[in-house]
């Protein structure tokens, strides 16, 4: 079906049912197909705009159809598409030397392949191949993929289509304070959560691990922020047990977090082994790279090809939009404009008190948990409601993101180079769902 002015959304949405797998999820009870983009607004096959504040899932970090982007796409679609990892490029070594130079700590290595999945897979092999151990620790909530790995690392029942496959990944508790595993609050917990992970080794594995794959901020599990001293704990506990630390930056990376480029700068004293990522890194060219310090790279002993991995043109698109991130103050821009969206979500919280039970993220991931009484201290997960919320944010023309275990919390990241304006009407929008579904 080619494009043309007869083609509707409607004949893809009967085409996508259609052909696609079932399992194909599109988000909303009518999807919207999207057909066009600039900055932070598309236009679905109808000619109806919306203001994205999704991106595709964190990934248009610098704006739809960015110009430099764009331009340094062209330019290298006009020389050469693509090699496999079997070449060197001058686009992939730029990448690396970037990548290695805004690292924290001795990350001095990097080995690129097409997704996050394929990341936290290359990191989870270095670390067994380097520490010649197999088990590792993942975090129940956490998101990793969908290959039979990763969905052993996922935390979440929902994408495990089949049992677990990798018996040595143990899930440790989640750093969700909203919900703590031990009924504690923060000021008071003394991070019980991080120091179970020495209990959890000690009597799930063989009381020495490979590493601890951990994001900074769990994504799919709906914006869950560690707190405080959280990191340095734990990866302290994992160390003295012989483990690396894996630090999954796929959403966290490139700013998002707002006043540093890494979502685990914001914690002191942690430093990553091994560091992983992807979607932001290349404002949606398929791209991601695992980094390393150099001893457990070169652990890497066995063949070790990806046809994708590095794409010339995915390398281009990522060489442009590193430079407008740091070329353009995006990341101190995100901590700003990320700055007036919390205290607009804060606001919202104080206007509607019962439903939404929790707002969480740093920079621009910011998400809101809604449940079905905070007033009455009854937290259970409002998955219908944050439906509703959904269908009538869609239906004043904005988009966010929905996640968290339950599905009961909605995610919002617009790109990191949003404006007040846009930031003002998506507050608006929020507001007047919220107003609709609550009245
Ligand atoms: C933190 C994290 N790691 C890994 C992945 C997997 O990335 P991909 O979908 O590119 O395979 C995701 C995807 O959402 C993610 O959020």
């Amino acid at each position: 079906m080619s494009e043309s002015k007869k083609t509707t959304s409607a004949d893809v949405r009967a085409k996508h049912k259609k052909y696609l797998f079932a399992s194909t999820a599109n988000y909303y009870e009518e999807s919207v197909v999207l057909a066009d983009g600039k900055g932070s607004y598309v236009t679905d096959l109808d000619g109806r705009k919306y203001l994205d504040f999704f991106g595709g899932i964190l990934t248009v970090s610098v704006g739809h159809a960015n110009d430099r982007v764009n331009a340094a796409v062209k330019a290298q679609m006009d020389r050469i598409g693509h090699v496999s990892t079997l070449y060197p490029t001058l686009p992939i070594v730029e990448l690396a030397e970037r990548l290695v130079n805004l690292a924290p700590g001795k990350l001095e290595k990097a080995f690129f392949c097409a997704s996050g999945t394929e990341a936290d897979e290359t990191a989870v092999a270095l670390a067994q191949m380097y520490t010649g151990r197999q088990e590792l620790i993942a975090l129940r909530h956490g998101y990793s993929g969908r290959s039979l790995l990763a969905q052993s690392l996922v935390g979440h029942a929902k994408y495990r289509g089949i049992p677990t496959q990798v018996a040595s990944v143990k899930h440790a508790h989640s750093p969700y304070c909203y919900r703590c595993p031990y009924g504690a609050t923060p000021d008071h917990c003394g991070l019980k959560c991080a120091q179970d992970i020495e209990e959890l080794i000690q009597t799930t594995t063989m009381g020495q691990i490979a590493g601890f794959l951990a994001k900074p901020i769990q994504g799919v599990g709906g914006f869950i922020v560690a707190p405080d001293g959280y990191f340095k704990l734990a990866t302290d506990i994992v160390r003295k047990y012989g483990g690396v630390f894996i630090c999954d930056e796929v959403q966290t990376g490139f700013g998002r977090t707002g006043g540093k480029m890494w979502g685990i700068e914001h914690h002191d004293g942690v430093e990553p082994d091994i560091m992983t990522m992807a979607k932001g890194i290349a404002n949606g060219y398929p791209i991601s790279a695992t980094l390393a310090t150099t001893a457990i790279a070169d652990s890497w002993k066995a063949g070790n090809i990806s046809t994708f991995g590095g794409n010339p043109i995915s390398c281009a698109a990522a060489n442009a939009t590193i430079d407008t991130i740091v070329g353009d103050r995006l990341v101190e821009n995100a901590a700003v404009m990320g700055k007036i969206f919390r205290d607009g979500l804060d606001a919202l919280k104080k206007k509607y008190p019962k439903v939404i039970g929790d707002v969480r993220g740093k920079g621009l991931m910011q998400a809101l948990e809604l449940v079905k009484d905070e007033t009455a201290k009854d937290r259970t997960p409002a998955p219908d409601m944050a439906g509703r919320l959904f269908e009538e944010t869609k239906k004043r023309g904005l988009l966010i993101g929905r996640g968290g275990l339950w599905g009961n919390v909605l995610r919002i990241a617009p790109a990191l180079n949003v404006v007040k304006a846009d930031m003002e009407i998506a507050l608006k929008t929020l507001d007047d769902s919220f107003a609709a579904i609550t009245k």
